[in-house]
């Protein structure tokens, strides 16, 4: 495990770049703000809420599909890429927003889905309509008088059969995710023109980046051989090496990308230490950062889906993830640090504690770490206020077509759906997409009379945005805080980054360091009271700056539960 420092530490070495420096807040349109009363958040709901926005002291944000969809998947299957989604409005309330983000100073990156589009989408009916069909090639076909292509996996089919036979023309059609979202070919180059075209369309409105689905996943080797052995457990890293991935990376940066001044991350599925710089070495003029899936398995089961250990996770595994990956960003490229997002459970529910008694301080440790660690910060909405997990008892409260045909998949092969249940209550990615609560009125202020999309969580009457507005120790204000902190120190953002203690399984510390500056930053993970081990560190005129004890009293010799420290020594 590298404990050595890692990244330059010299002052007048760095090289300012905005989207490092920058605080990415992640809001889900869905669940933000309803507008008109039909129970779905939409764009100008979004609009309404810009000054809140404004107030965190956020840098950028990133919103996730907004594009006309049929919404089998929530709006990642698109049926317009230059169209607004008829729930979220019009391309007018999409210009507003952007004027009213950009006149406040903040970036607006959008989700850019193009590893497949919505079976409702324009080529893929033309596709489908016949072999000979000009957009025939725009998707994946294998005629089925070859027999039924080899074995690809999906990860939303009931059958988990990524093949889906189409009788219009005797053919099957490749989907990774559902059946409805067919899988685009990049090996042809129109398609390839077609999606760039439609990138410089946002662009030249004026967004400021994009933020890329499963796009490792776009490249196929289209002779479809079976899928090797060693990737029969992991499916995601065989669909994140197809062949020529890098090349259709490097033509879009050419194309399109290298064009604006602008910031792209990938969803980096897949993709591990070894492989992460292919995509984001700027030499290599592809992409600036991905985030990783490591921390997803930690403290689950093997060999169930998404199955939380009922031990608990073990903290030693997380410091080793992101110290691996802060490794990896040694000598070049750009890390991301990110605890929850709309495809996983809360934060709080997953490495917090979301009990009545530890909500607030160990929402606050969550948000301490998330902001003094090295990499730029992805924060989801709802995070700051310490929404937590809703814990649906019963599969009719899930819209997320994840757990919904998973649990058809359980259900059909005779496996445990109450047990599928239970685990979900802490992994399902509804869990994160309940809708923000503003107040304590009804529907929590998220809706004017509808009946919400997603049931909203029971405990809004507690945690809501409006009372702890107020409340100056609140999580929210505790956020805003930290944001400013981290924006009025560059250690925090270019500075080294030291794990201290590894083997500690209950603190998680370390060090930043730039130039003569030193932060240390001490968390106890857990519902009790630690210690941690400093033995190179001198204390003598260490000077406590933040901590989420109001009192202040924080000794790092004696944690109190979920205490979060931070000193300049
Ligand atoms: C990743 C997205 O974040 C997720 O929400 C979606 O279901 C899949 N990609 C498919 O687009
Ligand atoms: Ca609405």
């Amino acid at each position: 495990m590298a404990n050595e420092q890692t990244g330059s530490n010299n002052n007048e070495e760095i090289e300012r770049v905005w989207w490092k420096e920058a605080v990415v807040y992640q809001i889900y349109p869905r669940s933000f703000k309803d507008s008109n009363g039909d129970g779905i958040g939409d764009l100008r709901g979004i609009i309404s809420k810009l000054d809140y926005i404004e107030s965190l002291g956020v840098d950028v944000v990133w919103l996730n599909p907004i594009f006309s969809s049929p919404n089998d998947d929530n709006g990642y299957d698109i049926s317009d890429y230059q169209g607004i989604m008829n729930e979220f409005g019009t391309m007018a309330d999409f210009d507003e927003l952007l004027k009213g983000l950009h006149s406040r100073g903040i970036k607006l990156i959008l989700d850019l889905v193009v590893n497949h589009s919505s079976d409702e989408h324009r080529w893929f009916r033309e596709s489908r309509s016949s072999r000979d069909n000009p957009y025939r090639n725009f998707y994946h076909w294998w005629p089925a008088e070859k027999g039924k292509p080899a074995n690809r996996f999906s990860f939303f089919d009931v059958n988990n059969d990524a093949w889906k036979y189409d009788d219009r023309t005797n053919s099957y059609y490749l989907h990774y995710f559902s059946q409805k979202q067919p899988d685009l070919n990049w090996e042809n180059p129109h398609l390839r023109n077609e999606i760039y075209r439609m990138m410089r369309f946002w662009l030249d409105k004026g967004i400021d980046g994009f933020r890329m689905d499963v796009i490792p996943f776009i490249s196929k080797d289209t002779s479809y051989p079976p899928i090797p052995e060693q990737y029969h457990n992991d499916y995601a890293r065989y669909y994140s090496e197809g062949p020529f991935l890098h090349k259709y990376l490097k033509e879009m940066n050419r194309e399109v990308l290298c064009r604006y001044d602008i910031m792209t991350i990938a969803e980096g599925i897949g993709v591990n230490n070894e492989t992460a710089l292919n995509f984001v070495d700027p030499e290599r003029r592809e992409l600036n950062m991905l985030y990783h899936f490591d921390t997803l398995g930690i403290g689950l089961l093997p060999f169930e889906f998404k199955a939380p250990d009922p031990n608990g996770y073990n903290l030693i595994d997380l410091k080793d993830v992101f110290t691996r990956w802060d490794y990896t960003y040694a000598e070049k490229g750009w890390g991301t640090v990110y605890l929850a997002n709309h495809d996983n459970p809360r934060m709080l529910t997953r490495w917090g504690n979301d009990s009545e008694e530890f909500r607030e301080v160990s929402s606050k440790l969550l948000t301490t770490f998330l902001l003094t660690m090295r990499g730029t910060p992805y924060y989801y909405m709802g995070d700051e206020i310490g929404m937590s997990n809703i814990k649906f008892d019963s599969i009719e409260d899930y819209q997320d077509i994840e757990t919904r045909n998973m649990y058809l998949h359980i259900h059909r092969t005779g496996g445990d759906t109450n047990r599928f249940i239970e685990n979900q209550k802490i992994t399902a990615r509804d869990n994160s997409r309940t809708p923000f609560q503003w107040d304590n009125t009804d529907n929590a202020g998220f809706t004017q009379n509808g009946t919400t999309w997603l049931k909203v969580n029971k405990n809004y009457n507690k945690v809501n945005a409006s009372s702890q507005e107020k409340d100056p120790g609140s999580i929210l204000n505790y956020f805003r805080k930290l944001i400013k902190y981290r924006k009025s120190d560059l250690t925090l953002i270019y500075g080294t980054y030291t794990l201290i203690d590894r083997e500690n399984p209950n603190v998680y510390a370390y060090k930043r360091q730039l130039d003569d500056e030193v932060l240390l930053v001490v968390l106890n993970f857990k519902p009790h009271e630690s210690t941690v081990s400093l033995p190179d560190i001198d204390l003598s005129s260490a000077k406590l700056i933040i901590s989420n004890y109001e009192d202040m009293k924080g000794r790092y010799d004696k944690l109190r539960p979920y205490e979060a420290l931070i000193y300049a020594l």
